[in-house]
């Protein structure tokens, strides 16, 4: 039986850690081919590349940091080179630097946003260009549900995840005509080193907060994720799901 991605070349920024390899793990067992673009030391980028081999499909390994715009039409390229096809993006790369606003320093301002957002819309740019000619592609943008919210020492990271959700909404808008579908997906609290450097009281907290009381997990996101890259979801654009377990109601 043909799985559904078989056939399909994934392109997963943050694909060594946490949601992003989540996202790439799921993809692969489903079928697709992989290219990961991650900052991560070689180290771990060969172990996430061993993992993610072992479930079948082919998977290259970019090594990039993603504030660097130029390197996304790199990789693109090289993506299109060693793998012959690009046809799903999901932008995971993404970092914290939490501090209340008179103590954020432009430093821990810049790093959020140049990650964050600046990371995302580089590598949609890339791909769009791609997808464009080739009429047709998927983008999952992975925001955070702090795009809507107000929280103590998050400013950075709110403000970069709601310019993200902005971002979806325009690139959908723009891309439609081309049959390029761009979504986002925005995340509670999962469990991944991101937030594992958190307090625990901080994390027990969003725990409870959420109406399903638990925690979640990455593969929560990455099913949301691959709903969003499936045909299933052929006539969803510019879509924000929560994926919270009801902890911004
Ligand atoms: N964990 C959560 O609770 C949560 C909630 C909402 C949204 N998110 C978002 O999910 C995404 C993934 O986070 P995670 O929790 O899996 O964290 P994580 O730290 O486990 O994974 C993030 C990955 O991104 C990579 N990365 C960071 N900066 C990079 C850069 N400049 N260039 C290239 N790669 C870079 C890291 O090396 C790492 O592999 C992030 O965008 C994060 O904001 C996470």
């Amino acid at each position: 039986m043909k799985l559904e991605f078989e056939g399909r070349v994934a392109l997963v920024t943050g694909g060594a850690s946490g949601i992003g390899r989540a996202c790439a793990w799921e993809l692969a067992r489903a079928g697709a081919d992989l290219f990961v673009v991650d900052a991560a030391a070689e180290a771990q980028l060969a172990q996430a590349e061993n993992l993610l081999k072992a479930a079948g499909g082919r998977v290259v390994s970019f090594r990039a940091d993603v504030r660097e715009h130029a390197r996304a039409a790199q990789a693109v390229e090289e993506s299109l080179a060693r793998l012959g096809r690009l046809d799903l993006l999901v932008n995971a790369a993404g970092t914290t630097a939490d501090a209340p606003l008179w103590e954020l320093s432009e430093e821990q301002w810049q790093l959020v946003l140049d990650t964050n957002l600046k990371g995302a819309f580089s590598y949609t740019q890339a791909a769009a260009r791609h997808f464009r000619r080739a009429r047709g592609g998927r983008v999952v943008n992975v925001a955070s549900i702090e795009a809507g919210r107000g929280r103590f020492g998050l400013a950075n990271y709110a403000a970069s995840k709601a310019g993200l959700v902005a971002l979806t909404r325009s690139a959908a808008a723009e891309l439609g005509r081309y049959g390029v579908c761009v979504n986002a997906v925005s995340p509670g609290f999962i469990r991944t080193p991101l937030v594992e450097r958190l307090p625990e009281a901080v994390r027990e907290r969003a725990a409870r907060e959420s109406a399903l009381g638990r925690m979640g997990e990455p593969e929560d996101v990455a099913h949301a994720v691959l709903f969003l890259c499936s045909e299933r979801a052929r006539h969803i654009t510019g879509a924000v799901l929560n994926v919270d377990g009801g902890q911004s109601l």
